[in-house]
């Protein structure tokens, strides 16, 4: 067992209720309070991605909270950072995808350019849910015609069966 998983395990904190009743929040700004579990948390997914995809060209992260961690990775792999946004938020052309939320759809956003054709490419959020967000991010990435070589999260929620959502490579650094 890697100790430093089952410390952040225990860092992430839980919200009963949050933000509706029946939704258990899992919180990962509980592990950034503490510098050593949140590096000790990059180091682990830097690791991952090391190992599963050498060849990894850009680290895409989803708005905002995927922003938290897929920043820091894209710098320790010395790799560019690509952010997907909500509708709006970014400047220049833009390429979009709608996706399904619990209530209607949403629309993420990239910048035109940012993607190139054949770049390879892993994709970070803290948590998978429902899968509808990552879904919708590679479906983008795909469509501008970036390679997925992997899904990484902080975080699964196994009950939702998320991952099912979508076939590229998947792999989450705490399962709840
Ligand atoms: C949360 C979370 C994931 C997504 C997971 O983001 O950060 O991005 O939901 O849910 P899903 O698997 O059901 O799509 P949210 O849209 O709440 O926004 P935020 O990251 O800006 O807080
Ligand atoms: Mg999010």
């Amino acid at each position: 067992a890697d100790e430093r998983i089952e410390e952040i395990t225990k860092k992430i904190a839980t919200y009963p209720d949050f933000p509706k009743p029946g939704i258990s929040f899992k919180d990962i700004f509980s592990v950034l309070l503490e510098p050593r579990v949140f590096r000790n948390l990059m180091a682990v997914l830097e690791e991952r991605v090391r190992r599963v995809c050498p060849g990894v060209q850009a680290v895409v992260g989803l708005e905002s909270r995927g922003f938290l961690i897929g920043t820091p990775l894209a710098l320790a792999l010395d790799i560019p950072f690509v952010p997907i946004r909500k509708k709006g938020k970014l400047p220049g052309k833009v390429k979009q995808v709608s996706y399904t939320l619990e209530y209607g759809t949403d629309v993420f956003e990239a910048q035109e350019s940012s993607i190139k054709k054949g770049q390879k490419v892993v994709i970070l959020d803290d948590l998978l849910a429902t899968g509808g967000s990552m879904k919708a991010a590679c479906d983008l990435v795909t469509a501008m015609g970036g390679e997925v070589l992997l899904c990484l999260v902080c975080i699964e929620l196994l009950d939702l069966k998320g991952c099912e959502k979508f076939s590229h490579p998947f792999d989450a650094v705490v399962k709840f």
